[in-house]
């Protein structure tokens, strides 16, 4: 008798189910090994008094409610909070505006879902998010990207582009994707000016603007950005999330858009509500923690971070590479001056014991490859500076044996 094989049968799969994982989880259990690449939150950050206290306060007060699908007050909360916030960051925003997502990625891909078809087209900036490409790619939408500049996005290109498929008849975007602040994995902030133009031109061009703001309150200079959202509420959709301001694990974060966005964007939230007993626990949190002075300690330190780090990258890469000090986040993006391929470099530093992400992750055609992402959020200052040092080995070293190979083959040419 023939045996059933007991492998799945990769072939039925849907053909937009991206190649490649996501990134930022490893197997690595070396101690020593410095993680450079992970875009996690500083652990010792975490309010962990406040949120046992709440976590306790949450099964004590509404434990039988928040456990069921609905019927707790958490999740009202929570949403009343973000108005609150919202208001405070300048947005005109009530309930009706909110959801509450499993975090920002939900989000992401509730806007996909919305306003992608395949082969519809969506733009975006080069480098992005890549947890955004694997969403867009979802979707089977055409992703097409533009550069980024030290000012954010680079408008001009953007509206020269619109102009040419406007003029040619070609498919213009449903959807613009973009991190107007604090850039993740760039690192840089979209001007003011710039801002105002991509409202415009998303009025005249008739797309939509899906705005990630999941850095925005980590802000280390206190210079205040207008959210896109609150230039044009009818074109944008805004996310944003806990993760970076209380905890990741938590994975809570929100949605504001039009309240008809907001309406059919619920339906597709398959499941009823995102988890009632986390908003339980986060509601009572957030009504114990003075939110302001949480955010200035995470502000302090993640600014006293990325300073080690500049100044470690300075000391031992020095005029190998270039960057633009980031305003705010968790990211340095660095640009070698040698034509290198940075997955190559990865792999080898990843061997002198430190985790980068190579450049090539976070580009749609994965085509640019001298560049790479540090993150200067998760590790301490000696872990940083450690970290630093073995990537410059590891350049150093990857460069010298690319001189090798190089002279060697030219040796050979001329002896052929
Ligand atoms: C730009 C950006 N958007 C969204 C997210 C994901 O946020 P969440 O943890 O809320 O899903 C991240 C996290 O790395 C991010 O960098």
């Amino acid at each position: 008798m023939k045996q059933a094989s007991h492998s799945p049968d990769l072939t039925r799969l849907s053909r937009h189910i991206p190649r490649t994982p996501s990134i930022g989880s490893t197997t690595v259990t070396d101690e020593d090994h410095v993680h450079l690449s992970f875009g996690f939150a500083a652990p010792e950050l975490f309010p962990l008094a406040t949120l046992e206290q709440a976590a306790g306060e949450a099964i004590r007060t509404h434990g039988r409610e928040a456990l069921q699908y609905s019927g707790a007050p958490g999740p009202d909360d929570i949403v009343k909070w973000i108005e609150q916030r919202a208001h405070h960051n300048g947005l005109d925003v009530d309930s009706a505006h909110v959801l509450v997502t499993y975090g920002a990625t939900q989000g992401l891909s509730l806007a996909a879902q919305l306003l992608l078809e395949p082969e519809d087209e969506v733009w975006t900036e080069a480098p992005t998010f890549f947890s955004a490409l694997q969403a867009f790619r979802l979707s089977g939408a055409v992703i097409r990207a533009f550069p980024l500049e030290a000012d954010g996005l680079n408008v001009e290109l953007l509206e020269q582009a619109l102009q040419e498929a406007r003029a040619t008849e070609r498919p213009l975007p449903k959807l613009l994707y973009t991190m107007p602040t604090y850039h993740n994995p760039g690192g840089v902030t979209l001007s003011v000016a710039k801002r105002h133009r991509l409202i415009e031109l998303a009025r005249e061009y008739h797309f939509y603007v899906l705005e990630d703001d999941a850095y925005g309150e980590l802000n280390f200079t206190g210079q205040p950005w207008p959210t896109l959202y609150s230039l044009a509420p009818e074109r944008v959709i805004y996310l944003n999330t806990f993760s970076k301001i209380i905890a990741p694990g938590l994975r809570l974060g929100w949605m504001i858009a039009h309240p008809e966005l907001i309406q059919r964007l619920r339906i597709l939230m398959l499941g009823g509500s995102t988890g009632v007993f986390t908003q339980e626990i986060v509601a009572a949190l957030l009504q114990n923690i003075d939110m302001n002075e949480h955010l200035e300690r995470l502000r302090t330190h993640y600014r006293q971070q990325r300073d080690v780090m500049a100044a470690a990258i300075d000391r031992h890469l020095g005029d190998a590479v270039r960057y633009v000090l980031p305003e705010g986040g968790f990211f340095l993006w660095i640009s070698f001056r040698e034509v290198i391929d940075t997955t190559e470099l990865q792999q080898r530093a990843f061997t002198y014991g430190v985790s980068i992400v190579d450049g090539r992750s976070f580009y749609p055609q994965r085509d640019v490859g001298h560049q790479l992402r540090l993150c200067f959020s998760y590790c301490n200052s000696e872990q940083i500076e450690k970290g630093i040092a073995r990537l410059a080995r590891a350049y150093t070293d990857y460069v010298a044996e690319q001189e090798a190979v190089q002279l060697n083959t030219l040796e050979y040419h001329n002896r052929v």
